[in-house]
């Protein structure tokens, strides 16, 4: 059905010719091109809210980088905002939320969301997807409950978010209530994102490397693994979760068919702790994008060497960074394929 099935191919451990690649914030600020759609908008959520702009450019990297995978332009922060938490994208600074929960109240006035309640990412999914026409798989993806939480609770990013970690002392039965309703919108929402098109589905734990091991697998992993139960019978499920490689033993138990790693953690070590039953996805350090293309290859010869050609999608670590060139991105996307 796919021109190029590499990636769906790899996430189901099913034999593939050569690694798959793609690049998390692919579709972003490295393109001049997403910046001339970007400015048809009037800010970010209006962006992420018109779903021709939002499908434009989530083709963009297909197009000009020649990943194996387009990734559905949105934001996690779609799911607080359908709750009931508007949100606005502050320029060079990042998310700000103006209400923000605080008690009981704040959690029981929050509504469940539903698919119907993010239909511009639906639309945004349909439009892409028709646009793709089967040249390579669509991902969708959403936050992991305790990234969200952790925004909700602080109403903006944060370098230890405290002020979140305090509710798992102070108030761990709410904590579990707000999780449980972050749980169940992001499954209602991933849902409609599988019937509208979306081939797999990552979730995004950004801030799992704040939590210990017992928090995390209290308040972060048990959530996030009745999202895989909901979503991995349906298509295959990638968790990345930054800065947990404490937890990678326990992440190897998930329904899920990938584990997205940053770049601490070494391949051979990964496989090790993980086993043969997950494929793996990473894990270059983007900065290592700012370095000269010698450079560039040898690290891609590395990942695929050690990581192996099979099990193996090649990704960076994290997102990409605005200002790398995006040249160097396509030439690493090259030496991937051309291994
Ligand atoms: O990966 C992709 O190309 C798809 C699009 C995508 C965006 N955000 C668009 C975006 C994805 C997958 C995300 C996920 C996201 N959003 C995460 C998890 C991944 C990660 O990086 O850890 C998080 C924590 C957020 C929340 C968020 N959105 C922050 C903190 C910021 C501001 C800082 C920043 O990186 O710019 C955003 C804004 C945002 N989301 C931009 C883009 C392209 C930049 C906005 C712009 O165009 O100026």
């Amino acid at each position: 059905m796919y021109k190029n099935d590499l990636i769906l191919r790899a996430a189901k451990g099913e034999k593939v010719e050569r690694v798959p690649i793609w690049l998390m914030r692919q579709a972003g600020r490295i393109l001049p091109e997403y910046k001339a759609t970007r400015a048809r908008a009037k800010n970010f959520i209006e962006f992420v809210k018109n779903p021709e702009l939002a499908a434009e450019v989530t083709i963009q990297p297909v197009d000009i980088l020649g990943v194996d995978a387009a990734i559905i332009f949105s934001d996690i922060l779609v799911i607080p905002e359908a709750m009931g938490l508007p949100y606005q994208m502050i320029e060079a600074k990042g998310p700000n939320f103006e209400k923000t929960i605080q008690s009981k109240k704040d959690i029981d006035d929050l509504r469940i969301a539903e698919a119907g309640d993010l239909d511009y990412v639906m639309q945004a999914i349909k439009l892409a997807k028709k646009d793709l026409n089967n040249r390579v798989p669509l991902i969708g993806f959403a936050g992991a409950p305790w990234t969200l939480m952790a925004y909700m609770i602080e109403g903006s990013g944060s370098k230890t978010f405290s002020q979140a970690k305090k509710f798992f002392y102070q108030e761990p039965t709410l904590a579990h209530q707000l999780l449980e309703k972050i749980t169940q919108s992001t499954i209602n929402y991933l849902k409609g994102q599988v019937a509208a098109g979306a081939d797999m589905i990552q979730l995004f734990d950004s801030w799992a490397g704040v939590l210990g091991h017992d928090q995390y697998l209290e308040f972060s992993l048990k959530y996030i693994s009745k999202i895989c139960d909901a979503i991995e019978p349906l298509v295959p499920v990638t968790v990345f979760a930054k800065d947990a490689h404490f937890a990678l033993a326990d992440m190897a138990k998930l329904n899920c068919n990938t584990i997205g790693l940053d770049w601490t953690i070494n391949p051979q070590d990964a496989r090790i702790i993980i086993g043969n039953g997950k494929t793996l996805q990473g894990n270059a350090d983007p900065c290592m994008l700012y370095a000269d293309e010698k450079t560039i290859e040898a690290t891609a010869r590395k990942m695929v060497a050690d990581f192996g050609k099979q099990r193996y999608i090649a990704n960076l670590g994290h997102g990409l960074y605005p200002d790398i060139d995006k040249n160097k991105v396509k030439f690493f996307v090259d030496c991937i394929k051309g291994l």
